[in-house]
């Protein structure tokens, strides 16, 4: 971790805080090794030519936009933007900061036509203090560099990246919400701009950074979501890229998002295989508290073995619980056989989603095989 970061992070010279307490855990169960092994692979990357956060350059708008409290999901955006090109000749350029504003791309672009892309979402809260803090940054930044490795995207330094996001923060730190459920969503967003049809290892990218209020995600924070669960459509499948943040991933969920409405229901339960195991649900991952086949009360929510996106509410909430007591808070494999049988037989207590953009959402019913579910 580059020596700048360390000194911003942990003494917020500039007056923008890093929640890192939650990332220093000293008993991380088990389960959570692969992701913390995953930070470790990148931390060792992190000598890898990149761009550097000291290079920054920033051009402010002449022309602030007034800031009105919309809070409808990724529609009132901020000021300004960070971009960052790379070619494989030059390597990575300048990192900029310059006023929102539309990309050019070549009609051929490859993040277009073949979806050679990926995405991150964090959020910035505003504490009582009034100092803004973004929620452990760093695990966006190992999950993002993963995902441009399953995307022949090419490495950066994931410290660089998360000083020049937190300049960016910086800079448009008015656009944070002074509202408690409100915050400041961040979206690094990392293309292909390779201008050519055919498919291969981009030799030219771009990695930029938006930024937009943020309300509820959903329309009713305190109602909770129904899903609707079929095996006729899958989300992820092994030695897929449903473990990564990937447009593709998203594009392809919405015609069964569409379907579910058509039931009724709000979101999908995403299944998998022929014993139709439960694995996340919509673009969330999902928990289920109740009392297992053995008596045990517990917390489960499935592994990340391949087709889960490893969620960092997901990760904060196995640390946090895991520390509870009175509870067992587990990664195992959930079926709709057992789900049902332990509605039948009153043992659950709650299922919830649980994401950066809803942070926790309960979920009310669940629609199977013609049957609602509660
Ligand atoms: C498919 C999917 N699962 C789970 C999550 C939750 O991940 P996180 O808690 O990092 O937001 C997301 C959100 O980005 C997602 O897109």
């Amino acid at each position: 971790m580059s020596k700048r970061f360390k000194e911003s992070n942990l003494e917020g010279h500039s007056g923008l805080h890093f929640n890192t307490a939650a990332t220093a855990e000293p008993d991380v169960p088990p389960a959570l090794k692969e992701s913390n092994k995953l930070s470790a692979t990148s931390m060792g990357e992190n000598s890898i030519p990149s761009f550097k956060a000291a290079d920054l350059v920033v051009r402010p708008s002449s022309r602030p936009k007034a800031k009105q409290p919309t809070f409808s999901f990724g529609t009132a955006f901020t000021d300004h933007m960070l971009s960052i090109e790379w070619t494989l000749s030059e390597g990575w350029q300048t990192p900029l900061i310059r006023p929102l504003g539309s990309l050019s791309l070549h009609p051929a672009c490859s993040a277009l036509h073949y979806g050679i892309q990926l995405f991150e979402g964090l959020k910035a809260y505003r504490g009582d203090d009034n100092r803004v803090r973004i929620f452990r940054p760093m695990l966006n930044m190992s999950r993002m560099a993963r995902s441009a490795r399953r995307a022949c995207l090419p490495a950066f330094d994931q410290s660089e990246l998360l000083e020049c996001i937190r300049r960016l923060v910086e800079l448009d730190q008015d656009w944070v919400p002074h509202t408690a459920s409100h915050s400041l969503y961040i979206r690094p967003t990392f293309i292909s701009t390779e201008s050519s049809l055919g498919i291969k290892k981009p030799t030219c990218a771009l990695l930029y950074v938006i930024m937009c209020q943020a309300g509820s995600y959903f329309n009713d924070e305190a109602e909770p979501v129904s899903l609707w669960a079929d095996p006729k459509y899958t989300r992820a499948w092994k030695g897929g890229t449903g473990d990564c943040k990937m447009g593709g991933n998203y594009g392809g969920a919405l015609l069964a998002q569409h379907e579910a409405m058509d039931y009724g229901c709000q979101q999908v339960l995403w299944l998998h295989g022929g014993d139709h195991q439960i694995t996340e649900a919509g673009s969330m991952n999902i928990f289920l508290h109740w009392i297992n086949e053995d008596g045990e009360e517990e917390l489960a929510t499935p592994p990340l073995d391949g087709i889960i996106l490893p969620g960092i509410t997901r990760q904060s909430i196995l640390e946090l619980t895991s520390k509870w007591g009175g509870f067992k808070a587990t990664e195992r494999y959930l079926t709709m056989g057992q789900l049902c049988t332990a509605l039948k037989q009153q043992r659950v207590k709650e299922m919830f989603g649980s994401g950066t953009a809803c942070m926790i959402c309960p979920i009310g019913r669940v629609f199977y095989q013609g049957e609602k579910l509660y």
